[in-house]
């Protein structure tokens, strides 16, 4: 009761607030998206995501050991994969020689410690720009995991640590666990994408890869974003079918979830600040009307606060930077 209790003395100085501060960020928190394309010296900036760069593989390893240099210990890789590669089954996906596999092996080589998380999913292979197999215009669920298991099982063979499906087909974790382990990759965990929102927040993504949907849209499989209860839901079935980490997306719009769904499991849960995100700051900033660092490190610290253990952001090396200091 004040005068006996006066909550400002607990933020009289910056000593004392740096003593009570309940959430504190690290690169160690951090995990780093990356677009990879085809060539060798390539470099295309991204429309929509200022700051960001698709890169051939030659660069991406280069960026990479930039990223180990400042304590940056996870990357998420996403490749832009030419036309003509594409089908309705996404057969290029499981490709041993692809670009994802050539990827992965790549920075294994360069950077051992680097835990390299691969996207998997079939929209970037996908003539409909659908992340399942197409049938009478549906997106077909259990013939999509099958797709799914080949393809997390040619990430394992390429030296993926963890693989991180991002579909929200039904059963697929399980699958995959299954096929990770009859093919030896006891070690090789699975980061599911258990709480996914069909979200326009993904815009900007979409356009790094040219991956929009060809028609409709992702609202058979990914989630309402008018719905609470059904993430815990994801996420719990997706721990029970084998999943190490479970990630919630996106980030800052649905750190209610976070939370609930860090309450609810007893595996770490991982946030995706997604490229919507990324793109608002950078936008605002560019016209002086947000500070782009303080704003970028606060949101961190915010989402890490609702529950997040481990934040895959655009921002990463920009923070770490930071963070360094
Ligand atoms: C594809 C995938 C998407 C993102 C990650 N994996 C796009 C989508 O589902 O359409 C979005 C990430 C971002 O916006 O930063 N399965």
């Amino acid at each position: 009761m004040f005068p006996i209790h006066r909550n400002r003395r607990l933020r009289t100085n910056e000593s004392i607030r740096s003593l009570v501060r309940e959430t504190t960020i690290s690169p160690n928190d951090f995990m780093f998206p990356m677009f990879v394309a085809e060539g060798k010296g390539v470099e295309v900036p991204l429309g929509s995501m200022p700051g960001l760069f698709r890169r051939s593989i030659d660069l991406t390893v280069k960026e990479v050991k930039e990223l180990w240099r400042l304590g940056i210990k996870a990357v998420n890789i996403y490749v832009k994969v030419d036309d003509k590669l594409k089908d309705n089954a996404g057969k290029e996906a499981w490709n041993k020689d692809g670009l994802m596999q050539q990827t992965i092996r790549a920075i294994k080589d360069a950077v051992p410690g680097m835990i390299v998380m691969p996207d998997v999913a079939l929209d970037p292979y996908s003539i409909y720009g659908h992340d399942g197999i197409v049938e009478n215009g549906l997106i077909v669920n259990d013939a999509t995991v099958d797709a799914l298991t080949l393809m997390s099982v040619s990430h394992a063979d390429a030296g993926a640590d963890f693989v991180a499906p991002s579909d929200m087909m039904d059963g697929r974790v399980y699958a995959i666990r299954k096929a990770l382990e009859e093919s030896g990759h006891h070690d090789v965990g699975i980061m599911s994408y258990s709480a996914k929102y069909a979200s326009s927040f993904y815009g900007p993504f979409r356009d790094a890869l040219d991956s929009a949907p060809g028609f409709g849209d992702k609202k058979t499989y990914q989630m309402d974003y008018a719905n609470r209860i059904e993430a815990i839901k994801e996420a719990l079935h997706d721990v029970e079918e084998g999943a190490d980490i479970v990630m919630v997306k996106p980030g800052m719009a649905y750190l209610d979830i976070v939370r609930e769904v860090k309450n609810a499991v007893n595996v770490p849960v991982a946030v995706y600040q997604v490229s919507g995100e990324y793109a608002m700051v950078k936008a605002a900033a560019e016209r002086g009307w947000l500070d782009h660092d303080k704003i970028m490190i606060e949101q961190l610290h915010c989402i890490k606060r609702a529950g997040a253990d481990i934040i895959s952001t655009y921002f990463a090396k920009e923070a770490a930077i930071i963070l360094n200091r």
